[in-house]
C-alpha cells in the first residue's frame, strides 16, 4: 500500500495542485504515493449544505460545525481500507504546533496522513478533541485556510518517501537535519558582475571546504535563528560555544 494522503477540504480542486509536478507528481504517477481530496460540503446533512455556523460568545467570523467535520472525518477513514486506519489526523491552524523537519520524517515514515483544513474562525473545538486530532502550524502568520498550509506539509513528506529524492537532494537533506541552516552556495563563473567566488571551494581541499561550510552553517544559524541555534546547544550537539 503506498502512503496515502487524505485532504477534508471546501476547496478540493486545490489538490494535488502544484504537487502534480516535479518530484511530487512523478512520484503521483509512479503510485509512490496517493493523494485523495474529499468536500467536506458533501457530508453537510442540510437542503443548503451548511458546514459552519456563528461561534456562541459572539464574535467574528463562522466556525466549522461538529458534526459535519466527523461526519467528513469518518467518510475519510471509511476509503477503503481493511485494516483500521491508523494514519495521524491532523488539523492544520495557526494555533497548532510548529511544523519542523522531526514531524515530518515521522509522518513520511509512516502510512500517510488525513489532513483537515479549516476555513473561517476555525473548527467547533469539540471535533478536535473527540477525534484526538493532532493541531500543526506551518509559522506564525495567518494563512486563509489550512490548503496551503496541507499542501507545504505533504510537500515536505513526499520527497522524504522511499525512492522519490535522487541522492544529490539526499544529501542536502541530511545537512538540513543536522539541526543548522545551510551553508552558500556557488557556481560558475567564478567572478560574477566582480564577485568571486570564497576562495576555499576553488582550492580542491575537502577537509577545508568541509570546515568553511560548517563555520557559515553555524555563523547563519546563529545569527538568523538562534531558537534553533539554542536548541541545538541544549541537545548537546557539539557546537562552540
Ligand atoms: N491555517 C491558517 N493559517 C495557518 C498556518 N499558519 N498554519 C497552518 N494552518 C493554517
Amino acid at each position: 500500500m503506498s502512503w496515502h494522503a487524505t485532504i477534508l477540504t471546501l476547496f478540493p480542486e486545490m489538490f494535488p495542485g502544484p504537487l502534480d509536478v516535479s518530484l511530487a507528481g512523478r512520484a503521483l504517477r509512479d503510485g509512490k504515493w496517493r493523494c485523495e481530496a474529499m468536500d467536506i460540503r458533501g457530508f453537510a446533512t442540510d437542503r443548503h449544505r451548511t458546514v459552519d455556523d456563528t461561534p456562541f460568545g459572539g464574535g467574528a467570523g463562522m466556525v466549522m460545525r461538529p458534526d459535519v467535520a466527523d461526519a467528513a472525518i469518518a467518510g475519510a477513514m471509511a476509503g477503503g481500507e481493511t485494516e483500521g486506519d491508523t494514519r495521524p489526523l491532523i488539523y492544520l491552524t495557526p494555533r497548532g504546533r510548529l511544523l519542523d523537519q522531526a514531524m515530518v520524517r515521522d509522518f513520511a515514515a509512516g502510512p500517510g496522513l488525513v489532513l483537515l483544513c479549516g476555513r473561517y474562525e476555525g473548527v467547533d473545538q469539540r471535533v478536535i478533541e473527540a477525534r484526538g486530532m493532532r493541531e500543526i502550524s506551518l509559522g506564525d502568520y495567518v494563512l486563509s485556510g489550512g490548503e496551503i498550509a496541507a499542501l507545504a506539509l505533504l510537500d515536505a513528506c513526499v520527497r522524504l518517501l522511499p525512492g522519490v529524492m535522487g541522492a544529490a537532494e539526499s544529501a542536502v537533506e541530511e545537512s538540513h537535519s543536522a539541526g543548522l541552516l545551510e551553508y552558500p552556495h556557488y557556481t560558475r563563473p567564478a567572478e560574477w558582475q566582480g564577485r568571486a567566488v570564497p576562495p576555499v571551494l576553488l582550492s580542491g581541499h575537502h577537509a577545508e571546504v568541509d570546515r568553511w561550510r560548517r563555520a557559515q552553517s553555524e555563523a547563519v544559524t546563529r545569527e538568523r535563528r538562534p531558537d534553533l541555534w539554542n536548541r541545538m546547544q541544549v541537545a548537546g550537539a557539539q557546537a562552540p560555544a
